[in-house]
This record gives structure tokens, sequence and C-alpha cells, in this order.
């Protein structure tokens, strides 16, 4: 579909139906009047649904989802109130390429963002989203991403003609008549967040499963907090409460206020003494945060909660404490690789139902199916493209991208502090990608100035989390390269900052994993998912002050002796090669570090320093 045929000249009028809408809206918010009348000239849908987040909404949705046939029911026993959707084989991830930082300054964006000046990006988008919803219900969904009753609410209000994107917010946030009552009440701030598929129906045409337009727009104005979405129904693209708002532009506003907004999961770890405490991990998209946050312990008497699996707000106290918050009400998990072995948690909240599966495999009798979910592949599936598969077809029954959405209240080890407004107090920070070579099981900081440097210089092979090559490695600071609503070297500078003013006894203790690395013959050195729990037992003990190691080039690294092996099934091989610091694959990495800095450009000061004292330790070495 190209551009709206019909959108050459501005429109004004708006039908009887929206006028009502308007007319009758159950808020007195004049901002958000004015805003919701302006998109409906802009866009010109043929009604407006003010989303009140109920049961019976949900209801009426899913119903009209299922009879669009962009979902399938599944059956009632096995996936209670659960849906399947599958989109067009287009729109199956982030689209990297086609996201816009559109600050002021070509600068403010920085050397990683894509950019383009704010008024000629409005300019443009004004003509994308001009009559883009004829046709189709303009959906507003108030939420609010973290606690409503925080002692400031982060207000948004989506507006979409997605109804898979209104049931997958419900999820994801809380949404609807309580959050637009208090911010009405408040005369509330909100971000502004504008979603359109750019799929107008022409009267009397036929709808399709998953309208979507192949010309994608992910905007986001940081300066005035607001995101322009336009032409996808995937995820990260569409929810414009989660990567758009809670990463990007919350990003931008923990930089002016002087807090971090990360790519995080967060966990809490209780040791057999009955002692807890919180543990935040940044991993690159796809690269092990919704199967750490659900990590189940193989080692005796240790337990783990979930907090959060793939966003942190992290702010300080007047003490100095760093308190931790997840802002999301679900999980938008990958689907591949999550089974009974590797994410029993996982697997039980989905059974509880109220789920909505995106490019999965439905299996034969109402169920649904992936790569990685059971050990025995079924031997007939329909695949996500809607097609018959066996194992014999030799391609995927999933999307590498697949989804379950779910709501984090179903997690039976979700930790009862998940809903304190103010947050968990944080002891470390854990880094982590994909790499086959090079970067160790784990291995922690000399201090926070390096944590800074090990966040900043994180790097992982690429994944079918967005659209392009994947297994790729590049340089992904603090997991947040896609991410970061401003300029990464700002945003380095910043966690260098934070640190400066908190000091370093206060700052969380920052170490640095790898689950991905390959042994000489190929296969995964550590066996991963509940096993971490050693590394955890490890991290744990060493904010404890009781567990040893062994001070590497690259911080401070485990001997097997300083590890809780007992019962771990690996061998010598194995943990010989989760355990190396290679020298020379280090040295190896310094032109890319020094590339990847290049690029930058500005790397604040500090940082570079400990690029020159790396590089002194594995002289010395
Ligand atoms: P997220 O996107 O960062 O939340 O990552 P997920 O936790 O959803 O995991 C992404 C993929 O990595 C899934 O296919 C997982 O099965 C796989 N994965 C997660 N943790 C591990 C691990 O410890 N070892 C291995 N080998 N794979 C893992
Ligand atoms: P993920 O979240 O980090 O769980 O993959 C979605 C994304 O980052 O696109
Ligand atoms: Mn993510
Ligand atoms: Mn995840």
């Amino acid at each position: 579909m190209a551009d709206n045929p019909t959108a050459t000249t501005e429109t004004t009028g708006l039908n009887e139906a929206v006028k009502d809408a308007l007319d009758n809206a159950p808020t007195t918010h004049a901002h958000l009047l004015a805003w919701v009348r302006e998109m409906a000239e802009l866009t010109q849908p043929d009604r407006i649904h003010w989303v009140d987040g109920s049961e019976a909404e949900w209801t009426q949705l899913t119903d009209e989802l299922v009879d669009a046939g962009t979902f399938v029911r599944l059956d009632e026993e096995k996936f209670p109130n659960s849906f399947a959707a599958f989109s067009d084989p287009e729109d199956v991830a982030r689209v990297e390429e086609r996201t816009f930082i559109c600050t002021r300054t070509e600068k403010g964006a920085g050397p990683t963002n894509n950019w383009e000046d704010p008024e000629v990006m409005r300019g443009t988008l004004r003509k994308k989203f001009r009559g883009a919803m004829r046709g189709r219900t303009m959906y507003v969904i108030p939420f609010v991403m973290g606690h409503l009753e925080a002692s400031r609410p982060s207000y948004g209000v989506e507006i979409t003609d997605s109804a898979y994107v209104v049931c997958s917010m419900r999820i994801m946030a809380t949404i609807g008549a309580p959050v637009l009552e208090k911010m009405t009440e408040q005369n509330g701030f909100f971000v502004e967040c504008l979603h359109s598929l750019g799929a107008p129906l022409a009267p009397g045409e036929e709808d399709v499963p998953w309208p979507c337009n192949p010309s994608k727009y992910i905007v986001h104005f940081p300066e005035d907090r607001a995101i322009w979405s336009f032409g996808s129904g995937y995820g990260g693209n569409a929810l414009l409460g989660k990567k758009c708002y809670a990463l990007r532009i919350a990003s931008a506003i923990a930089h002016d206020e002087g807090w971090l907004a990360e790519h995080m999961l967060i966990l809490k770890v209780t040791n057999p003494e009955g002692k807890s405490r919180f543990i935040a991990g940044a991993f690159p998209s796809a690269c092990g945060k919704t199967n750490f946050a659900m990590l189940e312990p193989t080692i005796e008497g240790w337990k783990a909660e979930m907090v959060g699996d793939d966003i942190a707000w992290i702010r300080f106290g007047k003490d100095g404490q760093a308190r931790v918050t997840n802002p999301e009400a679900g999980l938008f998990g990958v689907a591949p690789g999550t089974g009974w072995p590797t994410n029993p948690n996982a697997m039980r909240a989905i059974a509880r139902g109220n789920t909505i599966f995106t490019n999965v495999a439905l299996t034969d009798d109402g169920g649904v199916w992936w790569e990685g979910m059971t050990e025995e592949t079924p031997e007939h599936l329909t695949d996500w493209k809607g097609r018959d598969w066996t194992p014999e077809s030799g391609r995927p029954a999933a999307h590498p991208n697949s989804r379950f959405c779910t709501p984090i209240k179903q997690v039976d080890i979700l930790a009862p502090e998940y809903d304190d407004p103010e947050g968990v107090p944080l002891s470390a920070i854990v880094f982590g990608g994909r790499r086959k070579t090079t970067v160790p099981l784990v291995s922690q900081s000399f201090g926070w100035e390096h944590g800074v440097f090990q966040g900043a210089t994180l790097s992982s092979e690429t994944t079918a989390a967005a659209k392009g090559a994947v297994g790729v490695v590049r340089r992904d600071p603090m997991a947040m390269l896609p991410f970061i609503g401003y300029n990464a070297n700002d945003y380095l500078e910043h966690w260098v900052e934070v640190g400066e003013r908190i000091g370093e006894d206060e700052m969380p203790k920052v170490f640095y994993v790898n689950w991905f690395r390959r042994t000489p013959s190929g296969g995964f050195a550590w066996p991963g998912f509940g096993e971490n729990s050693r590394v955890v037992k490890w991290i744990f003990d060493r904010l404890e002050g009781t567990a040893g190691g062994r001070e590497a080039p690259i911080g401070t690294v485990p001997t097997r002796e300083d590890l809780d092996l007992t019962g771990l099934d690996v061998s010598d091989e194995e943990l010989e090669a989760a355990l190396k610091v290679d020298v020379e694959e280090w040295r190896a990495e310094l032109p890319s570090i020094d590339e990847w800095f290049h690029r930058l450009g500005h790397v604040p000061e500090p940082i570079l320093e400990q690029r020159a004292g790396l590089e002194d330790r594995l002289n010395q070495a």
C-alpha cells in the first residue's frame, strides 16, 4: 500500500459519530481533549472509542479481532482467554532503520540515532497520518507506566487504530478508566503517543488480518515528549508505552532529571540465610533478560523472584540509595527457546491464559508451539505463515522473534515488592550479551567507571528482535543502542556523572556476564538458564564480601573454586571455555573498541581512561 491516495488535501470535517465521541468524552482534561480532536481531524477515523480497560471491553475487542481474522482463539482448556495473532510477514520486529530521534539539533540525537529536523519530520508525518484512520476506529488509551500511586505518575495516552494494540497495551501497562480519572483530576502531564497502522479502508473495502504499511516511521520528539508511530503493528513499534516511552522518551527525561531509564530486567535473590538483594541486568533484545528474570535456581537454598523482565527505572534517594521500579505490567517475551526445562516459570504464567501470542505456530488441537517449547516436535503444525508444517519442512514453525504477551501478575515467582511505587534497593547491575568468544562467563568491574566502560563497550551478536542481519557482533552500550532517546555520548556522560554525584560506595556494583560462549567444538560452554544461579550466587557473595576471585586484566573473575559447581554437569573443557580470559582475544577487541569510540566521537574522558587502563593491564599480563 502506498501513500493514502485521498490524502492530498487537508480535511478537518468530522463525522457525527466522531463529534459525538468528542462531545461526550469521559474526561475534562482540556489538553487531552484538544489533542484527540486535532488527531481525529488529521487522521479522519470513522469513530472514536475511549478505552476503559474493562473486562467487557476486552471481550468485545477480542471477539472483533477473532471475527476479523487477526486473532485465532486458542483452546479454552489449554490457554483460557488466549489468542494467537499472525503478522504480515514483513512486520515481525522492531525497525531500527526507520526509528528516528527528532531533537532540535542533529547533535541532540547523536551519532547512533537516525535524526530529522522535528518540523520537517512533523510535516512528513502529517502527510502520512492525514486520513490514515479512514474506515477505522480511533482508540484512545489512557495509560500509566509504573505505579498509578507514584508520587508523579508517568502518564501517557496512546491513540491507535489497532485493536490488537489496545488488547496488548491492556496486558503491558495499567490502562483505562482509573488512569483517565486520576490524570483528569490532577490535570496531569501525559506523553502524546500517536499510532496508526497506516492502512485506511475505502468504503466497502475488505480488511486484511494484519493491516500495516510498508513505509514505517517510529518517531520520537524527546524535547516535546511525544511519539508518532506509523505503519507497523509489531509490539516494539506499536505498543508505545514500552520501548518508545519507557525507554526512549524516559531516557531523555531521566537525563534531564538525574536518573536512569534502562533496558534491564530486575531480579530478587534470597540466599539460604534469608538475606535478599535486588540485581538488574542489561542484555540486548533476545539475549536472555526474560529468562534471567524468571530464573529457577538449581542450587540448594537459593531463591529467585522476578520484579521486571525488560525495563528498569533507577532513581536515587537522598541517602544515595539506588531504587529501581519496573514500569511495565506485562511480559512481551521471546517464545522460541521458552520451554518447561528452560523457563518453567514462563510456561506456568502463559498456561494461566489471558495471553496474546504473535507469530507462533498452531497445533492441531488448538494450542501453540514454537522451537524449544517441547523436547518432542509435533508431527503436524500450522506455521506462523498459516502453512502446513511437518518436521521435514526444513524451516522454523514459529518466527524466531515470535512472542507471548502475558500479564506479569500471572508469574507465580513475582516478588511482592513488584508493586512498591518507590521501587526496590538495587545492589548490582549486570551487563551481558551474546558472544561466541572472548567474554567470560562473569567478571566484576573494578569500580563504577570501569563498570561504565564495560557497559559502554558491551558487544553482542545481533538477533531476530530487530529487522536486519542476525549474528553480527555490534557494540550495544548498556544494551540501549536502539533505545537511547538522545546523544549516546551524553548518555555515557550521564552514567559517569550519576556515579560521581552519588559516590562509588553507594552505587550498585557492576558485573559482566556471557551465557553464550562456545567451546572449540561449537556447543554452548555453559548450560545457562537455571544454572545461571551459580553465577548469581557468586555475584551475591561478592557483594557480601565472601566470594573469592582473581584479578584479570578485564576485571575480577571467579576461578573454578570460587563458583559453586555442586552437581553441575559440565566437562572440564566446557568450564575452561566458559571461564577463560584470553589475553590475545582481548587484545583483538581493542581495535573494535577504538572503532566504536571513533564512531561515538565524544566519549567521556573517564571512559577513555578505562580503555587505556585495559590496554595497560593486557600488556602486563
Ligand atoms: P530477552 O529478549 O533479553 O528477554 O531474552 P529471552 O530471555 O527472551 O531469551 C532470548 C533467547 O535466548 C531465548 O531463545 C532463550 O531461550 C535464550 N536464552 C536465554 N537465556 C539463555 C541461557 O542462559 N543460555 C542459552 N543458551 N540461551 C538462553
Ligand atoms: P526483549 O524485548 O528485550 O525482551 O527482546 C523486546 C525488544 O527489545 O524488542
Ligand atoms: Mn527489550
Ligand atoms: Mn524479554
